[in-house]
């Protein structure tokens, strides 16, 4: 026999929230996408709860190489990279969701603060917590925020240049025209320390492939996770059976591009509007570019950035980026 949940008051008001919580922008995007060309949407919009956990069984898949291998990168070359950089710096990471990068180079970078810039402030502040009690001394300041927009960092500390990390070739997400935004705020708030940036790197389309469509079908609940995303937070009604998971390597663009493609004719509503989606109409969630090592230094050289040492793995999958922001440009 079912019994039914007992709901407690705090179920209850956590059913409520996540049903009500709607991220800024997600319906007026999704309408825009399903409404006309170039039907395309952020793939911020992945990154729900879900859409997270999703992404965290990503990284652990045998076939996505770029986590682990960048990982082994800042593990294996922390010292170099202490050595090039220095000790005792104001580090600022954007996009830190739970902090796990960082790891593997306090010990040899030993900052006088960590700055983790995210959206979710509310996750920061635990991991924040966690990394001050793992290393006495470290002060853990965490900042609220977009950091594709304008960031607001406290004043710099004395003696301790800004160094910015971001990791996991996030900027892979970004077009090119936000490459050079980003790049250049970025010079302008690092001014005289620098940005350690990790990039995924062209490579054989075989390998990319297999990276973006794993055996489990991880990779394609992620990306379907946006339509469930849109049934949970915006009532919509898509039915998950009738789109595929496409994905696929555009050499002419150096990229990875995720699609949901409509396996018929059919109809979806959406917040009172009908959309009809034709039989093959693909909705663009996702551009992952990858670069060679030479195209990202001449990219960081254009924003401002003296372009230093590169560190990479003995397959050359996974580049990492000291890129020094001068005083004066
Ligand atoms: C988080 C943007 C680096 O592009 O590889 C993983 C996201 N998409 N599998 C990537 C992603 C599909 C990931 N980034």
């Amino acid at each position: 026999m079912m019994t039914p949940p007992v709901l407690t008051p705090a179920a209850l008001r956590a059913v409520t929230e996540s049903e009500v919580a709607r991220e800024p922008g997600f319906l007026q995007d999704l309408q825009r996408a399903l409404a006309a060309p170039p039907h395309a949407i952020s793939p911020k919009y992945f990154y729900d709860a879900e859409g997270s956990r999703l992404f965290d069984r990503i990284c652990g898949l045998p076939e996505y190489y770029p986590t682990r291998t960048e990982r082994s990168i800042l593990a294996m070359y922390a010292g170099d990279i202490a050595q090039e950089i220095g000790t005792g710096c104001d580090l600022v990471e954007f996009g830190a969701g739970s902090c796990s990068k960082v790891r593997l180079l306090l010990d040899a970078l030993r900052p006088r603060r960590y700055l983790p810039i995210d959206i979710s402030a509310e996750h920061l502040e635990q991991s924040a917590a966690e990394l001050e009690r793992e290393h006495p001394g470290l002060l853990v300041l965490p900042v609220a925020g977009d950091y594709t927009k304008t960031v607001h960092l406290p004043p710099r500390l004395a003696g301790a240049p800004r160094l910015g990390f971001f990791p996991g070739s996030t900027i892979g997400n970004f077009t090119p025209a936000e490459w050079l935004q980003f790049l250049r705020m970025a010079a302008r708030l690092l001014r005289g320390g620098g940005l350690l940036l990790g990039a995924d790197l062209v490579k054989d389309p075989a390998v990319l492939h297999a990276a973006y469509n794993d055996a489990q079908g991880v990779t394609a609940a992620f990306n379907l996770n946006l339509l469930a995303r849109a049934n949970r937070e915006l009532g919509a009604d898509f039915d998950l059976d009738a789109f595929w998971h496409s994905s696929f390597y555009n050499a002419a663009e150096g990229r990875i591009e995720m699609h949901l493609v409509s396996r018929r004719h059919q109809r979806v509503s959406l917040d009172g509007e009908t959309y009809e989606l034709e039989e093959g109409l693909a909705i663009h969630t996702e551009n992952s570019y990858k670069f060679t090592i030479a195209g990202l230094r001449r990219l960081a050289e254009q924003a401002g950035f003296r372009p230093g040492a590169v560190w990479t793995d003995p397959r050359r999958l996974f580049s990492v980026h000291w890129l020094r922001a001068p005083e004066r440009e």
